[in-house]
């Protein structure tokens, strides 16, 4: 079985055949840009042959070091945002036994996130269960330099270097940013921490197969290795020699590109599984960072079925169809459990009696892929088997594949992010923040 398929199926009366040959001339020059490096931000494309060139020494590393501070610790605070953080929270909440808090016997460390947000009572409810269990910091950031991190490191700096004394703590905290450059590269050097590098040509939101990924994932008990075989299996079969009809990324893009320019603005990635929940915030940064510029883009939302067909459900069959839908479709689960029968049967659902729970849950995903096909919202199919690390992996590579060939095809750079640094300029400037004198005096007259 294929580790990614993509079934056009459900969207393939939505579009015409002279759409397709056209988009498929585009798709087709679009990955030749990739693969060649002739496109914009040619810069960062050292994710695309991630899978086929990570260096088993590297791999080694990461390991080892995984097992060293597993010994140590009961939690593990993985400090970062956007692509030093979503990835690698798509992928532990996926493969987490989905009740772990309660199942401690799992004997994997407890990952818990900052650096994601500045909420203060966050960091404080964080820092009340640090102080009475055992635990280690892994901070991630490229730049080294980025505010809600570097807020967060600092607080967990301080507090494990109390709990622990400073040297011991240091044992406890690793790094993972660029080689040379930023203030967490410097601060690895004078305290002597563990580190790894996320190499200069890989962007944060494609880096999830790098230390930014690979080492959180090992901490937390998860097989890298698989995970970049299931992204090898991707990158074979996205590459340009094959012919676009079998490449599942060039299909996927093809078809939303093919949506999109008849006015389906809205993505919405959904899935009849909690698990991936996560996956779909990762999955949105990367489309919504990449595609969102020059006022073009598919805008990314997504849903968890079954439980958003009672909230969103109803907007997606019966509002503005200005969407398109891509359905994650798992194969099947690890366990069973079998609907009982019940004498009175006073729900009437005895006629679901001696069924597996996921039969019905696919049946109930058939007949909203065919409920939405009616009422115009066109479904792509992304179909994997299961949920484990080989798969995941290829769907994470498949995606990246696919959010590249897309952003050229929209005649953006996918690989740079301007619009995130405005917010960022204001806060600093109402601070007061030396050099934001500027934006200040501007402010100024907005706000009362
Ligand atoms: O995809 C991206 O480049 C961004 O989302 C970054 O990952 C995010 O801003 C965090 O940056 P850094 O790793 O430099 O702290």
């Amino acid at each position: 079985m294929k580790p990614v398929s993509v079934n056009l199926d459900h969207v393939s009366s939505f579009m015409t055949g002279e759409d397709l040959s056209l988009l498929s001339a585009e798709c087709r020059k679009s990955l030749l840009q990739l693969e060649q490096g002739t496109g914009e931000g040619k810069d960062f494309l050292g994710w695309l042959d991630l899978p086929s060139s990570q260096p088993e020494s590297l791999i080694n590393d990461i390991k080892d070091a995984a097992a060293n501070l597993r010994d140590k610790i009961e939690i593990l605070v993985v400090v970062g945002i956007g692509g030093s953080y979503l990835g690698t929270r798509a992928i532990i909440s996926a493969l987490a036994h989905q009740f772990e808090t309660l199942m401690p016997e799992t004997g994997n460390p407890y990952i818990l996130f900052a650096g994601h947000n500045i909420g203060e009572d966050y960091f404080h409810e964080m820092l009340e269960v640090l102080s009475q269990r055992e635990y280690g910091i892994l901070v991630i950031s490229k730049s080294g330099v980025t505010t809600e991190p570097a807020i967060a490191f600092r607080i967990l700096k301080k507090h494990i270097e109390k709990k622990y004394g400073v040297r011991k703590a240091a044992e406890r905290i690793i790094a993972v940013t660029s080689k040379q450059k930023g203030a967490l590269r410097t601060l690895v050097e004078q305290e002597g921490y563990r580190s790894f590098v996320i190499p200069d040509n890989t962007g944060g939101r494609f880096s999830g197969l790098t230390p930014v990924g690979l080492l959180p994932v090992s901490i937390a008990g998860y097989d890298i290795d698989k995970l970049l075989e299931g992204a090898l299996a991707l990158e074979k079969t996205t590459n340009s020699t094959i012919p676009l009809e079998n490449n599942p990324s060039a299909r996927y893009a093809i078809a939303r590109h093919a949506l999109y320019r008849q006015g389906k603005k809205i993505e919405v990635l959904s899935n009849f599984d909690n698990r991936l929940i996560y996956f779909s915030e990762w999955w949105k940064q990367l489309f919504g960072e990449s595609e969102g510029k020059n006022r073009k883009g598919i805008f990314p939302a997504s849903v968890t079925y079954t439980t958003d067909l009672h909230s969103l459900g109803q907007y997606l069959q019966d509002g503005e169809r200005i969407l398109f839908e891509t359905l994650i479709c798992v194969g099947s689960q690890k366990n069973k459990v079998i609907i009982p029968e019940d004498k009175a049967d006073l729900d009437s659902l005895n006629f679901l009696a001696g069924k597996p729970v996921n039969e019905v849950n696919k049946m109930a995903e058939l007949g909203t892929i065919l409920a939405h096909v009616d009422g115009g919202v066109p479904n792509i199919l992304v179909e994997i088997p299961q949920i484990n690390e080989y798969y995941l992996g290829g769907l994470i590579y498949f995606f990246e594949k696919a959010c590249g060939i897309s952003g050229y095809m929209l005649g953006v750079n996918p690989f740079n992010q301007p619009g995130v640094e405005a917010y960022k300029r204001n806060m600093f400037a109402l601070f007061g923040k030396p050099g934001y004198e500027e934006e200040a005096s501007k402010l100024k007259n907005r706000i009362k």
